[in-house]
């Protein structure tokens, strides 16, 4: 063993290493997968299928693309606005709030962060599923904070439960609507009488980064609830329906008092010049766009759900540009066979769903490129 006299740096790290907190030193780390190019060179593959992480296989809107294209090269010089001033301005007007209701961030993954350091301290407690977006999880106990992990009921957020799970500690309850990954939904009844019932001084983060995927009048608008609950936070994303993934803009709106709470533990700067252009253009193009992705996610679903069936296989899958699929194959496995024939998809292990994937749902060639490669797989055996 190193002593300050053997090995003084060895010593001085593992001295520094002893004084992490004990919930850091628990967690393990989120590993992302490798670039395209990468995966590209170890499966020996001319075309990759990127299925395994939502992203909308249309892009995004054609305003937006354009946005991108005219942007300068002396704009990158300067520092976007710090808080995304013209992004804000746009969202007030698409649903009739005040610019200050609105929070911007790298991503709505980032919000989650700051939500979080803004309401709790030692002590204090969150609520969420047990198979939901893992991160409100991850943040939950990298933070010190004890995490109640709901199990879920035939695939959906459980109400009476979440709720038996509140008690005085708890400051914030995540709620996925629709979920990820099973793409189960709460409609307005049931998540009025869950507000109802939970003790108004709970903070509801509703997040929503899938809601632009149904027409459905019986799924709730968090913007319209929120006015009605003053606890709710709303949580939606350029990410998805928008296809600027790759350039992380997501928001928080919610009562104006709440969200300049939140914006004290924000990190001010953290969204980007293009992001923001980027943003801005795509929401004042978005109708068409939507419409196409909401068709072209439609199709895919029914092609892959009529091939599941016609195996066989258990599937599960709602609102949302996702489909989760269970086989008798370990899901690391079957991920590493798929992409051998190019197809990257999402084992779900980690989502607490052993044997199951979860695939993107793209246009037909992908969706056809998906099913060959998966019932190639199965055939072996
Ligand atoms: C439910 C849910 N919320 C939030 C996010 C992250 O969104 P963003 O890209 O804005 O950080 C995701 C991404 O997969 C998601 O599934």
């Amino acid at each position: 063993m190193a002593t300050p006299h053997t090995d003084p740096a060895a010593w001085s790290t593992s001295r520094l290493l002893d004084r992490i907190p004990a919930y850091v030193r628990a967690f393990e780390c989120y590993v992302p997968s490798r670039p395209d190019p990468v995966l590209m060179r170890q499966y020996g593959l001319s075309h990759l299928y990127r299925l395994n992480n939502n992203e909308n296989a249309l892009g995004p809107p054609p305003l937006a693309r354009e946005a991108l294209a005219a942007l300068e090269s002396g704009r990158t010089a300067q520092y976007p606005s710090g808080d995304s001033y013209n992004l804000r301005q746009a969202l007030a007007a698409r649903f009739g709030k005040s610019p200050e209701q609105f929070l911007v961030g790298n991503g709505s993954t980032e919000i989650i962060a700051a939500v979080i350091k803004s309401f709790c301290g030692p002590g204090d407690a969150l609520v969420t599923a047990d198979q939901t977006f893992a991160v409100y999880e991850w943040v939950g106990r990298f933070s010190g904070l004890e995490t109640r992990l709901v199990p879920l009921r035939n695939h959906a957020l459980d109400p009476g439960a979440l709720l038996e799970a509140v008690n005085e500690r708890t400051k914030i309850v995540f709620l996925c609507n629709p979920n990820n990954p099973t793409g189960s939904w709460w409609n307005r009844d049931t998540l009025e009488a869950f507000l109802e019932s939970l003790p108004a001084d709970v903070v509801v983060v509703l997040d929503e980064a899938y809601r632009e995927f149904t027409e459905d009048s019986r799924f709730p608008d968090g913007m319209e609830v929120m006015e009605r609950h003053p606890n709710v936070l709303v949580f939606r994303t350029f990410s998805k329906m928008y296809g600027l993934a790759g350039l992380r803009v997501g928001y928080l709106c919610g009562g104006q008092e709440l969200v300049d709470v939140v914006r004290r533990c924000h990190i001010v700067y953290s969204v980007n010049v293009a992001g923001q252009m980027a943003a801005e253009a795509a929401l004042a193009d978005d109708a068409g766009h939507i419409a196409a992705t909401r068709a072209m996610v439609a199709g895919a679903r029914d092609f892959l759900r009529d091939a599941f069936d016609s195996l066989g296989l258990e599937h599960v899958g709602g609102i949302g540009n996702f489909i989760m699929v269970r086989t008798a194959i370990p899901d690391t496995l079957l991920y590493r066979q798929l992409m051998r024939q190019g197809v990257m998809v999402r084992t779900m292990t980690a989502f607490r769903f052993p044997n199951w994937i979860r695939i993107s749902l793209a246009q037909d060639e992908a969706m056809e490129a998906f099913v060959r490669a998966f019932r190639a797989v199965l055939d072996q055996g």
